[in-house]
């Protein structure tokens, strides 16, 4: 399908820079600000840069900031949530850049909920979410990804060398290999001018994808709209390996609403004292495990499914009434906001929640600075699998993993980074024996199909059989849309389902391939975890095979 696009016969005209980073949200923009600021630098987003995960951030970032509290007990708390794989050295690793990232934030303006009764250097008020034993979560109220996305903007655009360009959607990556070469490395992108409608050839010396998850392969999802797993689709076909796919978080409380798209009420809110109780008022978690509604999110998103299918009920609710109205909108004030716009109102009522898919465990395998299996080509953030959530990810450790592993991989580029004398030619994106779809239909139809078997087939309880018929419809619509894309001219929608597709099928074939319960992965026919499978990770391998593996985070040489 690769070279369907391409045309050997002319030379494109190029975009140069030294690095591209794919996406701009807190892992990209962390990590083009940690590049040499004499580097030439594109940071491209397929919407607006603020369209990502990290600007709808609700409850905040993980780090020790307590005097009470300790690193040792931060690396423990991410490990038992992790349920037997994270990588203990990547946790140590990532968790100890805490309060650095906190620092450098403060340092750029971000300005964190303070409160003079913490015991802290700058008096910051710290909340506590589900799997961790103390509050260790720094946060803007309940907007920090929005505060962070600010000003990690504000800060790029005083870069003069960094291009930040929206409305620009990679198509595919470009790679030596692909092209003929025998020396593997990446070399650009293609990427597809939204404003424009032409597909451009952008080459630079290192790519750095940062473009997120992949939730919206189902149905309900807390997600944004571009969360389609763009860059692990991308970094697939390209030939890097993906790692543990079968661990898609689902989050235990996102607000149900007929009329309203999905939203995330804070796990935040558990934090500060709200209760999970079923429609009689009854609360339930306890019975499920001993800490109740701050248990790891994998446990609580599974009991409240349970109860809802015990008892025939649409949702469960989420309790915070016993809190004076003040106390509500001084720590909720946008969800409280969204909840009375729908007419609820928190300080009175209990509000209807549901779990909804949320947060990519799995992605593409890295070592510790970001990179990936192809020289010169990175993975942070959301997209990447560095091995620090295991088969669970704790509350806040992401907006911590995306910055700390932002700046690994700048300050890896900046060790590296020596002028290309290569003339390499890459081919223009050819869009000669193509035409315009007629048939838009079958993208959108596709879109409904995949999303809807994903979250009734592949969703927070499985079975094999289950994921088999899913396994045997993704076959038949990869084929489809294959065809479909060979066909038409590239647009954003069917850039998407292409990669959802190709998603889905990897979520798929993990999930199959794992014969245990763990973490997020919770499946009827092999209900036990099973201990031989600690350290255990799923890969999946360019020749389209899985593998076990259990130290996968070394690259091959
Ligand atoms: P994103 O912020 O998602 O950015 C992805 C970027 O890639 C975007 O700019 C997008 O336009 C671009 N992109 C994608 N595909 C392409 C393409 N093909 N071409 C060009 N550009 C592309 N985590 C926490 O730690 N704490 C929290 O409190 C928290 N709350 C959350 C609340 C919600 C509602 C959600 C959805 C997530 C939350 N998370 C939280 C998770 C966290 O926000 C994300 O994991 C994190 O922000 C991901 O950042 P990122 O930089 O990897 O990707
Ligand atoms: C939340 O605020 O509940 C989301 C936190 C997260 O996903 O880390």
């Amino acid at each position: 399908m690769f070279y369907d696009r391409i045309t050997h016969m002319s030379q494109s005209k190029t975009k140069q820079y030294d690095v591209l980073i794919l996406g701009s949200g807190a892992a990209g923009l962390s990590a083009a600000l940690h590049l040499q600021p004499h580097l030439s630098v594109a940071v491209i987003s397929k919407a607006e840069l603020n369209s990502g995960n990290t600007s709808w951030a609700q409850g905040g970032i993980s780090a020790v900031l307590d005097r009470d509290d300790s690193l040792a007990q931060h690396i423990e708390d991410t490990i038992s949530a992790g349920a037997g794989l994270c990588d203990p050295e990547v946790v140590e690793k990532t968790v100890s850049e805490g309060r650095e990232v906190i620092d450098w934030l403060l340092s750029i303006g971000v300005e964190f909920t303070r409160e003079k009764a913490f015991h802290n250097r700058h008096h910051l008020h710290l909340t506590q979410e589900g799997g961790h034993t103390h509050r260790r979560v720094a946060h803007v109220a309940d907007a920090t990804g929005d505060a962070v996305q600010n000003q990690l903007i504000t800060q790029v655009r005083q870069r003069e060398q960094i291009d930040l360009l929206s409305n620009h959607i990679a198509v595919d990556l470009i790679t030596a290999g692909k092209l003929g070469h025998q020396q593997e490395r990446c070399v650009g992108a293609y990427i597809l001018n939204l404003d424009t409608g032409r597909v451009e050839v952008f080459r630079s010396q290192f790519v750095i994808l940062a473009t997120g998850g992949a939730s919206k392969v189902y149905l309900y999802t807390s997600n944004p709209d571009g969360a389609c797993g763009d860059g692990i689709a991308m970094a697939w076909r390209a030939g890097c390996r993906v790692a543990n796919m079968e661990f898609m978080q689902f989050h235990p409380t996102c607000l149900y609403h007929p009329k309203a798209k999905s939203y995330l009420l804070s796990e935040a809110i558990r934090g500060e004292g709200g209760k999970m109780i079923l429609q009689d008022g009854s609360e339930f978690l306890h019975h499920f495990d001993p800490r109740g509604v701050l248990a790891p999110r994998d446990i609580v998103a599974r009991a409240i499914d349970y109860m809802m299918k015990k008892h025939g009920h649409d949702c469960v609710y989420l309790d915070i009434s016993h809190k004076s109205a003040k106390f509500i909108a001084k720590h909720f004030p946008n969800i409280n906001a969204r909840c009375n716009k729908l007419g609820y109102d928190m300080s009175k009522e209990p509000i209807p929640v549901v779990p909804a898919a949320h947060y990519t465990c799995g992605g593409i395998l890295t070592d510790h600075h970001g990179q990936t299996d192809i020289p010169h080509l990175y993975a942070v953030g959301e997209v990447a699998h560095t091995g620090l959530h295991g088969a669970n990810r704790m509350a806040s450790n992401s907006l911590l993993e995306c910055l700390a592993y932002g700046r690994f991989a700048g300050e890896h580029i900046n060790t590296s980074f020596a002028s290309d004398n290569q003339n390499l030619s890459v081919p223009a994106w050819d869009e000669s024996r193509v035409s315009d779809s007629d048939e838009e239909i079958v993208v959108a139809h596709n879109w409904d199909e995949v999303r809807r078997f994903m979250w009734d087939y592949v969703g927070i309880v499985r079975s094999t059989k289950r994921m088999q018929r899913a396994q045997h419809r993704i076959d038949l619509l990869l084929h489809e849309i294959d065809e479909y894309y060979s066909n038409f001219k590239v647009t954003s929608d069917l850039i998407e389902l292409r990669n959802l597709a190709v998603v889905a099928d990897l979520i798929i074939r993990s999930a199959l391939a794992r014969q245990e319960s763990r973490g997020l992965h919770y499946t009827l026919d092999y209900p036990d975890t099973d201990p031989a499978l600690d350290q255990v990770n799923t890969i999946l391998t360019p020749d389209s095979k899985v593998h076990s593996e259990s130290h996968p985070h070394s690259l091959p040489a």
